[in-house]
């Protein structure tokens, strides 16, 4: 299977001019490479930023777990397949933090998001404090066991393992701890899951992920807003 490379645009940039450039320059800088990569812009630029020609797949940043109704602001996940995108990150802890996403909901759009037929990025990962208190696998065996609960069919689920303490901080978690948490996190798995690192990950860290710490593909938020950047680190995992 081969590694997968995810952008998490999160909230950027603030055009579609500016999220074409960058997903055009991507697209052709990833042409040929050996990795599976899935951009996540904003969903308003889900259709604008142009379909990645079968070298780039899109992904949707979040999703509702009804189908339709009455949710203002919401997105289902009948929508983002409508819009061909095949991916979806669901449970980022930016999600959890800000937005009170917990794990029984995180658990419910999951749900959804493979009945629609959507790949998912599940994202977990714990605090600072939790990793201080010494919990951290304590949190992560919660957050996979009840977010994946009542789901058997793994096929279609890749695991983001993100330490909230290396996301945005440029404190990216180094090989040997991301090695101990991945392999932690694959007890709960199945042996052909794709498990991710992300946090502060750049071209210059982004290879011993994959090829050290055992890591399958890459979560990647600031860096991937410049494509020359986000390129390398394709390249990295190759
Ligand atoms: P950064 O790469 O900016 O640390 O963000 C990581 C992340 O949250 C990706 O989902």
């Amino acid at each position: 299977m081969k590694n997968l490379i995810v952008a998490n645009w999160k909230m950027n940039p603030n055009s579609q001019k500016e999220a074409k450039d960058i997903f055009d320059a991507i697209r052709e800088g990833a042409r040929g490479l050996d990795a599976e990569v899935v951009v996540c812009p904003p969903a308003v630029y889900l259709y604008a930023s142009g379909f990645g020609q079968g070298i780039i797949s899109m992904g949707a940043q979040n999703v509702h777990f009804e189908d339709k109704g009455a949710f203002t602001g919401e997105i289902s996940a009948l929508m983002i397949k409508d819009l061909e995108a095949e991916y979806v990150i669901i449970g980022h802890s930016e999600r959890r933090k800000y937005f009170g996403e917990t794990d029984e909901s995180v658990n419910k759009k999951i749900k959804k998001a493979l009945e629609a037929g959507l790949k998912i990025i599940f994202c977990i990962g714990e605090t600072a404090e939790e990793r201080d208190a010494g919990k951290k696998n304590e949190v992560l065996e919660r957050q996979v066991k009840i977010g994946l609960f009542g789901i058997d069919n793994l096929e279609n689920i890749n695991i983001a393992y993100e330490p909230v303490w290396a996301i945005g901080t440029g404190n990216n978690c180094s090989v040997e701890e991301t090695k101990e948490s991945v392999n932690f996190i694959r007890k709960f798995v199945k042996p052909k899951t794709r498990i991710l690192y992300g946090g502060s990950v750049k071209s210059e860290n982004s290879g011993g992920y994959i090829k050290d710490a055992g890591a399958n593909g890459l979560l990647v938020g600031g860096a991937s807003l410049s494509a020359e950047e986000f390129v390398k680190i394709i390249k990295s995992a190759e």
